[in-house]
């Protein structure tokens, strides 16, 4: 089965004060989750947003991604990168950063940004760089 790969960003409704332990609560899920279904990628939280990577078979991410958008912890889902993976690059499934950094903040913020889609995509980039290196130990 091809290998696919989504990223998108939305915005948290988690209410701040407990946004942590809610964010654990999310990640101990998806962790047995996804290692079920042969998905792997990482989670980022800023406080305001998060940004997801997801890889794995096109069929698990689609059922996921349908899960998501109906989820009220979060609104407002902008797909960034889409499409077929060669290779995976999260071997596991991990949180990879989360904090309250105006540094990631902006460009997380720029994933929003779909009138202009050349700034969007370049924050994206970015933020998976970042999220890349943030997962690896
Ligand atoms: C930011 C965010 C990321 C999530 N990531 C995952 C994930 O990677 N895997 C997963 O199974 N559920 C994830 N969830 C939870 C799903 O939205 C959904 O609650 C879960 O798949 C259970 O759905 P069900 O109870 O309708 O079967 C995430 C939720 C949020 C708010």
């Amino acid at each position: 089965m091809p290998l696919t790969m989504l990223m998108y960003a939305s915005i948290s409704r988690l209410p701040p004060e407990g946004a942590m332990l809610a964010v654990e609560a999310i990640l101990k899920r998806a962790r047995a989750r996804n290692a079920r279904r042969g998905l792997t990628g990482a989670l980022l939280f800023t406080g305001q947003h998060f940004v997801q990577v997801l890889e794995g078979p096109a069929a698990a991410i689609d059922g996921l991604w349908g899960k998501l958008q109906t989820d009220p912890r979060h609104e407002g889902l902008v797909p960034a990168i889409h499409g077929p993976l060669q290779k995976r690059r999260f071997d596991n499934w991990a949180m990879s950063y989360s904090g309250p950094s105006q540094f990631v903040s902006k460009r997380v913020q720029l994933m929003f940004n779909v009138d202009d889609p050349v700034a969007q995509s370049r924050a994206a980039d970015w933020v998976l760089d970042l999220m890349y290196q943030f997962s690896k130990p």
